[in-house]
C-alpha cells in the first residue's frame, strides 16, 4: 500500500506537519510505503488555464507538481493536512487542490489515475471550538469525492494550536491520526 502525506502550511515543522507525519508513521507500521510532500518547499505554480489537460490528463507545467503526478496513479491513500487561513485550507492547498483540475476531463467527467482511493484530511487552528471548521474538512472531502471519487475515510481536527508550542505527539487527535493511519493500511 502506498500513502502520500501532504502538508499545506506555510512552514515545514508546524502542527500541521505533525499530524500529517503520525498519520504516515502509524501507515508506515503496517507496511504502507509513504512519501512525505511538504508543499513550502516546493515549487508549485498555479493553473495557467492552457486547457492542454483536458486531452493529456496531465498539467504541462514543469514544477514540483509533477512529484505528485507521478505518486497518483500508484497511491492508495493521501492524507491532506492544512492550517487553517483566515477560515478556509491555506492558499497552497487550496492551490494542490486546483493543480488536480487536470483529472477533470471536459465534460467534467472523472480522470483520476486511479480507483479506489481514500483520503485522511487534517485541519489544524488556533480558534478553540472543535467543530468550528467542519464546514472546511466537508469543502475538502465534498470536492474530492465529487471530482476525483476519492472517499474520506477520517478526518482530523486540532483546534487552540499556537505557533510557538507545536502540538505535541501524545495529543489525543494525533494519536488518533496514528491509530487511523494503522487501521486504514491494515492488511
Ligand atoms: C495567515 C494566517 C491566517 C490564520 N487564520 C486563522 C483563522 O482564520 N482561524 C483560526 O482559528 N486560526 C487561524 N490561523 C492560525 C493557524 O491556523 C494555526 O496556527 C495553525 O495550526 C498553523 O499551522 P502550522 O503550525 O502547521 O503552520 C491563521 C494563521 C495564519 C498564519
Amino acid at each position: 500500500m502506498k500513502v502520500v502525506g501532504i502538508n499545506g502550511s506555510g512552514r515545514p515543522g508546524g502542527n500541521t506537519a505533525v499530524l500529517v507525519r503520525e498519520v504516515l508513521d502509524g501507515a508506515a507500521e503496517h507496511g504502507a510505503e509513504t512519501t512525505y510532500i511538504e508543499l513550502s518547499e516546493m515549487n508549485i505554480g498555479v493553473c495557467t488555464v492552457c486547457m492542454a489537460c483536458k486531452t493529456s490528463h496531465r498539467c504541462v507545467l514543469q514544477d514540483n507538481m509533477q512529484t505528485f503526478y507521478d505518486l497518483a496513479s500508484e497511491a492508495d491513500l493521501l492524507v491532506l493536512g492544512t492550517p487553517i487561513y483566515l477560515d478556509h485550507v491555506s492558499s497552497r492547498m487550496m492551490n494542490f487542490i486546483q493543480r488536480l483540475y487536470c483529472y477533470v476531463g471536459p465534460a467534467i467527467e472523472n480522470c483520476y489515475p486511479r480507483v479506489g482511493v481514500k483520503a485522511v484530511l487534517g485541519i489544524t487552528y488556533g480558534a478553540g471550538k472543535p467543530d468550528m471548521y467542519q464546514g472546511v474538512l466537508d469543502w475538502m472531502a465534498g470536492r474530492l469525492k465529487g471530482y476525483w471519487d476519492i472517499e474520506t475515510a477520517g478526518m482530523l481536527t486540532v483546534p487552540q494550536t499556537c505557533r510557538d508550542e507545536v502540538i505535541a505527539a501524545d495529543h489525543a487527535e494525533v494519536v488518533r491520526g496514528r491509530e487511523l493511519g494503522r487501521t486504514l493500511c491494515r492488511a
